[in-house]
């Protein structure tokens, strides 16, 4: 089996740039890497990620939401992420089960038992081995995010930028206390450091964890 790594944080944290490095970072190692984010992550789920992401879609309510994310999730499990962990890759997820917690249960206020379950279901037994929070203060990065809307081509993804300021301060709360009541997963890093600061912090917990079976490799 591989590891599979999540990172987590909020709208703007940094994930998609730190993940990007890490997979060229672990790829160059010759590290067999499967770079993967949610929602999305394969062409159903990529199609619900369209749903959930589109701004027009200012009805979608919070149950169809928590639903639609459990959709694309057993989807992306079944195709990705399950095969390339069995294929012994390092598997880089772009949020996870813990981003529905912090949204929908923390963010919107569904039931967390209910996300918990419906969790476990969609992921059919695979968790992560390590999850890396980025902790963010949730304007600073709002507002890197809609920098980085503004300046991409393409549709524009910000359903949840689009949010009030105290729903992202309830998800960061959210990922905090999940880290807290689950520290030997979930590695806490200050999103308010350099992009190569914080690459530098992520990149050792890796090579950390990678350890033991690179020496068996070896
Ligand atoms: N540590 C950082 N300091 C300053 N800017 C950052 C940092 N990390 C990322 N950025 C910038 O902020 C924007 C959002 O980063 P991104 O990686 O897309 O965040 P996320 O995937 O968490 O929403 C990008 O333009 C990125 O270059
Ligand atoms: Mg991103």
């Amino acid at each position: 089996m591989g590891l599979f790594i999540t990172l987590e944080g909020v709208e703007g944290s940094g994930k998609s740039t730190q993940i990007r490095n890490l997979a060229e970072f672990l790829t160059a190692r010759g590290i067999q890497t499967t770079l993967t984010r949610e929602p999305g992550g394969c062409p159903i789920a990529d199609k619900i990620r369209t749903i959930l992401l589109d701004a027009e879609n200012k009805t979608l309510s919070p149950l169809s939401e928590l639903m639609l994310y459990a959709a694309a999730r057993a989807q992306h499990v079944t195709e990705v992420i399950a095969p390339s962990l069995e294929a012994g890759n390092v598997v880089l997820c772009d949020r996870f089960c813990d981003a529905t917690l912090a949204y929908q249960s923390f963010g919107r206020g569904i039931d967390r038992g209910v996300i918990e379950n419906l969790n476990r279901l969609a992921c059919q037994g695979v968790s992560p081995d390590l999850t890396v929070l980025i902790d963010c203060d949730a304007s600073v990065g709002l507002e890197r995010a809609r920098r980085r809307i503004n300046a991409t081509a393409g549709p524009r993804e910000e359903r949840f930028e689009l949010e009030e300021l105290s729903f992202h301060q309830r998800v960061r709360a959210g990922y905090l206390q999940l880290a807290t009541e689950q520290p030997d997963r979930i590695l806490v890093i200050d999103g308010a450091a350099t992009i190569k600061d914080i690459f530098a912090s992520i990149s050792t917990q890796i090579l950390t964890r990678l350890a033991e079976p690179l020496r068996a490799v070896r």
